[in-house]
């Protein structure tokens, strides 16, 4: 994972709680099947940047210590966060995660797909854990509308002409839904009055819409080494992000390069030197400067949003959450 320093202190500061997060989730998701139980273990062992148990505990840390009811909560999120992984890289035909090979690798599509239920039925368990029927609502309804992004995501697959508000109802359900989901939960624990639980669950969708705004710089910025998952594979994929959009705006019909353009998104350009030439030609263009301008768009709204948190060491850590989203370079 690269981190870079403001995140640095944040981590440090949330490293109890995050290790019982850890264990909660390892001891949800075991499962007593040879072969299997190694698989999952390893992935779940393998953990990413936990961004989302940080907004849920820092939410609730904001209010009333409910230590026990936050870490399951917390798990819960992070174990839900994997499971759309697992079925994501199934769907983006990803071969790595986390610098690790995905499951697609070794098993079979339909293997990899109960594996991920398996692991949201975990999830859901630990979110019943916590006793409360309303962070349980919660859950289900994140989960209903991470489906619904990823289902928008993959209906718009293919097609270069994309429409903006398109783009930012997909991203808000398959990613933003989960840190609003993540902050309301932390909240709600807390016992947080309802116009804060309202105004957290705001900044983590803001959060979230900056996240995968920069996700989506990152595919096309970065290589797939300091990613740990495959670059420029959602153009691979023919989904159109904020940056592609961008390009493809810039680019006059009939252009060579939006040629080659349209024929990559719609699946008929496979060569990887075409593609390596049109992800060469978007860093060139400005278009990342102009996506990670919107992304900081959100995050501004998401910091507003903060300024109704008394505890004033919270509120500079769930800041600290910001500067990691836009700054992180995997
Ligand atoms: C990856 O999320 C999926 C997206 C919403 C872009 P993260 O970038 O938070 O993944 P990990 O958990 O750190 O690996
Ligand atoms: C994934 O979006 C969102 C979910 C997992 C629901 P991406 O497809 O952009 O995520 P990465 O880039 O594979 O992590
Ligand atoms: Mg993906
Ligand atoms: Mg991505």
């Amino acid at each position: 994972m690269n981190i870079q320093a403001p995140s640095i202190d944040l981590f440090h500061e949330m490293r109890v709680e995050l290790a019982l997060v850890e264990q909660r989730v390892l001891e949800a998701s075991a499962i007593d099947l040879p072969v299997v139980s190694t698989m999952v273990s390893d992935i779940v062992s393998n953990t990413g940047k936990r961004l989302r148990p940080v907004i849920l505990l820092l939410s609730a840390r904001a209010f009333e210590p409910n230590l026990e009811a936050a870490i399951t909560a917390s798990a819960g999120i992070e174990l839900l966060h994997t499971a759309s992984l697992v079925h994501d890289d199934s769907i983006d035909r990803a071969d790595v995660r986390r610098g690790q090979p995905t499951l697609n690798t070794q098993l079979s599509s339909s293997a990899v797909i109960l594996i991920g239920d398996y692991l949201f039925a975990k999830s859901a368990m630990l979110a019943a854990a916590t006793n409360s029927t309303r962070v349980v609502s919660i859950f289900a309804a994140t989960l209903g509308e991470l489906c619904d992004g990823q289902l928008r995501e993959m209906m718009h697959a293919r097609q270069l002409d994309q429409d903006r508000a398109d783009y930012d109802k997909r991203i808000w359900g398959k990613t933003a839904s989960l840190f609003a989901g993540s902050a309301e939960m932390g909240a709600v624990i807390g016992n947080a009055p309802e116009s804060l639980i309202t105004e957290l669950r705001s900044f983590g969708g803001d959060l979230g819409m900056a996240f995968q705004i920069i996700d989506d710089v990152l595919d096309l910025r970065e290589g797939t080494q300091t990613l740990g998952k495959p670059s420029a594979n959602d153009l691979r994929q023919g989904i159109v992000t904020l940056p592609t959009m961008y390009f493809a705006e810039s680019l006059p019909v009939g252009s060579p390069n939006r040629d080659a353009l349209l024929g990559i998104v719609e699946g008929d350009i496979t060569d990887e030197d075409t593609i390596q030439d049109i992800v060469l030609q978007i860093r060139a263009s400005g278009v990342i400067d102009r996506a990670e301008a919107d992304a900081r768009l959100f995050a501004d709204s998401a910091r507003s949003r903060l300024r109704m948190v008394e505890d004033s060491e919270t509120r500079r850590l769930l800041e600290a959450t910001l500067d990691l989203t836009l700054e992180r370079i995997s």
